[in-house]
């Protein structure tokens, strides 16, 4: 029998000013947050089978590839962060990499300028997937269920259909001429005529390929049939990958990335993610400043956050690459001493200039897609996920044969230092493309304790603005008391270094904070909504509070 608790919250800060009513259920057993709602009840269905949190995990991840297709994945990659019951902590990077025939200035024209959508659209644009590799090493370790048993969720919504939401449909429409230039062949993801919602998605090239990877594993993906379709669409596409790059791919467990803010232990991902070292030396920077006292969204608290934010990102441009390639200085980018130094040079009285680069501007909000996902078991195992193609649909090419998208994650290389990618994002030398080499990351999957107890799980897709949502929403919990729904449903803002504005979703700054700031300095740029935050939080009672994020059609489910 699962325990729910229904209580009524009012929420402020929604669209137009209004108040807003949200009802919030908390629950004893475990909870799943997702993107999707099909994906957060296969996940459900999962932990009340007896599956342990990774189990879950890998269900959902295979059920996003079919029911999230923008960025739920088979062919891109990502990032897991676990806290065992007991509190071991473990990480897993199952990011894309270089070919090896991936080479420094393969996206650059004679003149030494990137041909942007090079590196974003076509075969080109692909870094050897990892997500199937990653979830079999998740599932080797920590799995309780069998393999065949968390796939099939995922083999049946292909195969069967699930009916698509007002948003998807709206997208697949918008994208259904860029998915005709890339798939001359034709992908079940254009439809004659228009999408609507309810209408119903079937997949079977990607169900085929599921029941691949169902019964046969890695070897299911990586080799045979499926990475044929693979190497075919390489060859017919001018793409680089090939089957020794497919044949090697590995996921790697890493040690979290930690440290603490005022008792609360943070436990997050470490390169080639920049995420969690960035989000510690994020709170680290504020942590000396009465935020609470403040308040949240007042112009000293937005002032101390952005010149943190601006700090840290011009860091992450300079410093963080793939470890395995480039020696990332981590531990003296979040020494207290470094940071104490870096938050030195701030003036109350005028916004710090950030240096003068070239550096382009953020793209629209269907250029951000990632997802993230938050799960937590009966016994209190916690998973924290996200995954991405990187661009919404990534590289816009479906595998012909095998149904599923390639990602387009060689974009968040710097393809040039000092060019901005497709988030507004610089890089140089750690980033540098490089054979076999993973691309830095934003995604800042994270799981936080207090008093050694699992305390919350978060995080975010968003690109750039990954690692700033998941900070603000950190913030709104320990600072500004807000429960888990609140303080994903909070309004964002987000500044990274270059180009140097403030961007705010509507209605996150009052016109008093907003022309304070603006009297100091501080360029506001208003924007589309920030993040997609689904998140966890474990109340001091016990029980499970879900955080799914209004932006999209998230959904929080709990026993
Ligand atoms: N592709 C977005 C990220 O990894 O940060």
């Amino acid at each position: 029998m699962g325990f729910v608790l229904v209580s009524a919250i009012w929420i402020s800060g929604c669209a137009g000013g209004q108040l807003g009513k949200q009802n919030s259920e908390e629950y004893r057993n475990g909870m799943v947050v997702s993107a999707s709602p099909d994906a957060s009840k296969v996940g459900l269905d999962i932990l009340k089978k007896g599956g342990n949190a990774v189990d879950a995990a890998v269900a959902v991840q295979f059920a996003l590839a079919v029911v999230y297709p923008n960025a739920g994945n088979i062919g891109g990659g990502g990032f897991l962060v676990y806290r065992s019951a007991e509190g071991e902590t473990n990480t897993l990077d199952f990011r894309e990499k270089a070919g090896a025939a991936a080479s420094r200035n393969m996206y650059l024209d004679s003149t030494g300028q990137p041909i942007v959508d090079k590196s974003l659209y076509g075969q080109l644009a692909a870094g050897v997937p990892g997500s199937v590799a990653g979830m079999i090493t998740a599932h080797e370790k920590y799995g309780k269920l069998k393999w065949a048993d968390l796939l099939e969720p995922a083999v049946q919504l292909a195969r069967k259909g699930f009916a698509i939401t007002a948003r998807q449909a709206a997208e697949l429409n918008d994208l259904r001429d860029k998915f005709v230039q890339f798939n001359p062949f034709g992908t079940a993801l254009i439809k004659e005529g228009q999408w609507a919602k309810g209408d119903l998605l079937t997949q079977s090239e990607l169900a085929n390929t599921l029941e691949q990877i169902r019964d046969k594993g890695r070897a299911g993906f990586y080799e045979g049939a499926v990475a044929d379709s693979l190497l075919l669409e390489m060859k017919r596409g001018g793409g680089i990958l090939t089957k020794e790059d497919l044949k090697n791919y590995q996921a790697v467990w890493r040690n979290a990335v930690t440290g603490t803010y005022k008792g609360y232990r943070i436990i997050t991902m470490p390169p080639p993610s920049s995420g969690g070292i960035a989000l510690i030396q994020l709170l680290k920077s504020v942590a000396p400043y009465p935020l609470r006292k403040w308040g949240n969204h007042a112009d000293s608290t937005v002032q101390v956050m952005v010149e943190a934010e601006r700090r840290v990102y011009a860091d992450r441009a300079t410093h963080l690459g793939d470890p395995d390639f480039y020696a990332v200085p981590g531990k003296e980018l979040m020494e207290d001493d470094y940071i104490r130094s870096r938050m030195k040079t701030f003036s109350w009285s005028k916004a710090t200039a950030s240096a003068v680069v070239k550096a382009g501007g953020i793209k629209g909000k269907e250029h951000e897609e990632t997802t993230h996902f938050s799960i937590v078991d009966k016994a209190g195992n916690a998973v924290s996920v996200t995954t991405t193609l990187n661009g919404s649909y990534g590289a816009a090419v479906v595998v012909k044969g095998a149904g599923f998208l390639l990602n387009n994650e060689m974009d968040d290389f710097s393809v040039k230092p000092g060019s901005p990618n497709m988030y507004g994002l610089v890089g140089g030398e750690a980033n540098a493309i490089a054979p076999g080499k993973r691309m830095l990351s934003s995604m800042t999957p994270t799981i936080i304790e207090k008093d050694r107890k699992l305390f919350m799980v978060v995080g975010t897709p968003g690109g750039s603005t990954i690692i700033t949502s998941v900070f603000q929403t950190i913030l709104n919990v320990i600072e500004f008391d807000q429960n888990m729904q609140q303080a994903v449903t909070s309004k964002r803002f987000h500044h990274q270094w270059l180009p140097d504005e403030v961007y705010i979703e509507e209605g996150a700054l009052d016109s008093l904070n907003q022309s304070r700031l603006k009297s100091r300095g501080y360029i506001l740029t208003p924007r589309g909504p920030i993040g997609r935050v689904d998140a966890i939080l474990k109340t001091k009672w016990g029980y499970y509070q879900g955080g799914a994020d209004p932006r999209g059609d998230d959904l929080s489910l709990g026993w």
